[in-house]
């Protein structure tokens, strides 16, 4: 039997980020159909049965694909210069579970799945966990078709180039009606069981979260020859806006509120922008606090772009309401692992199938407690732990 952390160093050049650091790992890009590939190969040596959905979502069965399975998994794309283990700990995990209850003989009641959702984090086409809210129909098909990379690739486009046919998107209510539960396993985002000296915690709810962009629009201009009376420069509100993000958040408790991309058009150093777009991801622990958040910002967005002779728009990119996982599921495996329950701000396609289907999560412990970040990290015993505890899960809910 392979460690998770075995299969982890296989894929360790797949994706990496020479230049930011850690991995690019985006949807339908190279690294990601290498990591497809991987995937499958690994599925296929254990002998699972390997199918990709309409949304490009892939399957590894453990038994013939059918309703009321036992699904667990996660995602292998990655933030641009992301950690090694947000997503792939998830699946590395799943198969050495699997190959753990092999090895104990344990023979399954209903099929076992592993599941690798597509386009988890949004950092290509800027939907978060896009493969999932397709599968349970959280976004309209045509919607997500036409959405753009920053190239101007739709995700249509790029299914294509996959040789996935885009065609049939949307709610997949036959893949659906296979997961009678799931579970995903992720490695923790923060340091809440590094503070309760603990390897492996179950999640108790995800912040209610979302995007928004902001597009301020100017008049494009020379950087000399302009004089400072006479700009529309659109690059003025934009980092106001970035400033007020900070007090919109401080100012209403368990919020977070950031700016973690803003790009300039055309970006030269020497050119006035035309156009700056900002991307708010905003989040909280109070639903209605992310609507506040984003109503403060709009209006100042608004009054600064007046102020400097421009123009904003504000569209909202996603959204999902804050999810409590079902208490009774949460409670069965906190109490079948001896493990601790914890929140999590950050966002997994758990939280969006817990809308439509029994789903928990379980978190492996970091001890740095960064994420979407090279530094994010995990224990080789403590990746080991988390194998264990899902493969107990795992027996638990298919015996
Ligand atoms: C995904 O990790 C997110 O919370 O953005
Ligand atoms: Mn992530
Ligand atoms: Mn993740
Ligand atoms: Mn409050």
């Amino acid at each position: 039997m392979s460690s998770p952390t075995d299969l982890l160093a296989e894929i360790t050049t797949v994706g990496a980020d020479g230049a930011r650091g850690g991995y690019s790992r985006h949807v339908f890009d190279r690294s990601e159909h290498e990591l497809r590939e991987w995937f499958t190969g690994q599925a296929e040596k254990r002998g699972l049965q390997v199918t990709t959905d309409r949304n490009a979502n892939v399957w590894a069965w453990w038994g013939e694909p059918a309703p009321d399975a036992v699904v667990t998994g996660s995602h292998l794309d990655s933030v641009p210069g992301g950690g090694a283990f947000d997503g792939p700990l998830g699946v590395a995990c799943s198969l050495t579970a699997i190959d753990l209850l092999r090895a104990e003989g344990f023979e399954p009641s209903r099929p076992v799945a592993v599941s690798v959702f597509a386009e988890e984090e949004g950092s290509r086409f800027g939907v978060p966990c896009l493969g999932s809210r397709l599968l349970t129909g959280a976004i309209d098909p045509d919607v997500a078709r036409d959405l753009r990379d920053p190239d101007g690739v739709t995700f249509a486009e790029a299914m294509r180039s996959s040789g996935l046919a885009p065609d049939h998107v949307g709610r997949d209510d036959e893949s659906l009606g296979r997961i009678g539960q799931f579970v995903e396993l992720h490695v923790e985002q923060g340091r809440g069981l590094v503070d309760l000296d603990r390897s492996v915690a179950v999640a108790s709810s995800i912040l209610a979260h979302g995007r928004w962009r902001f597009r301020f629009r100017g008049q494009g201009n020379h950087a000399g020859a302009t004089l400072m009376d006479d700009r529309s420069d659109p690059m003025l509100p934009a980092a106001q806006l970035v400033s007020a993000t900070r007090r919109a958040a401080f100012t209403r408790d368990g919020s977070r509120a950031t700016v973690g991309r803003l790009v300039p058009t055309p970006g030269g150093t020497n050119v006035i922008a035309s156009t700056v777009d900002v991307w708010l991801d905003a989040r909280s622990e109070h639903g209605e606090h992310v609507g506040e958040i984003v109503g403060e910002l709009t209006e100042v967005a608004q009054q600064i772009a007046v102020d400097e002779g421009c123009t904003v728009q504000v569209s909202e990119e996603s959204y999902t309401p804050t999810v409590s996982f079902e208490a009774g599921f949460r409670d069965d495996l906190s109490g079948l692992l001896d493990a601790p329950t914890l929140p999590t701000g950050a966002g997994h396609d758990a939280g969006v199938l817990a809308a439509t289907t029994p789903t928990a999560m379980l978190f492996v412990r970091n001890p740095t407690g960064i994420s979407h970040a090279p530094d994010e990290f995990a224990e080789a015993g403590d990746c080991l732990d988390g194998t264990r505890a899902l493969a107990r899960t795992l027996r638990h809910l298919a015996a």
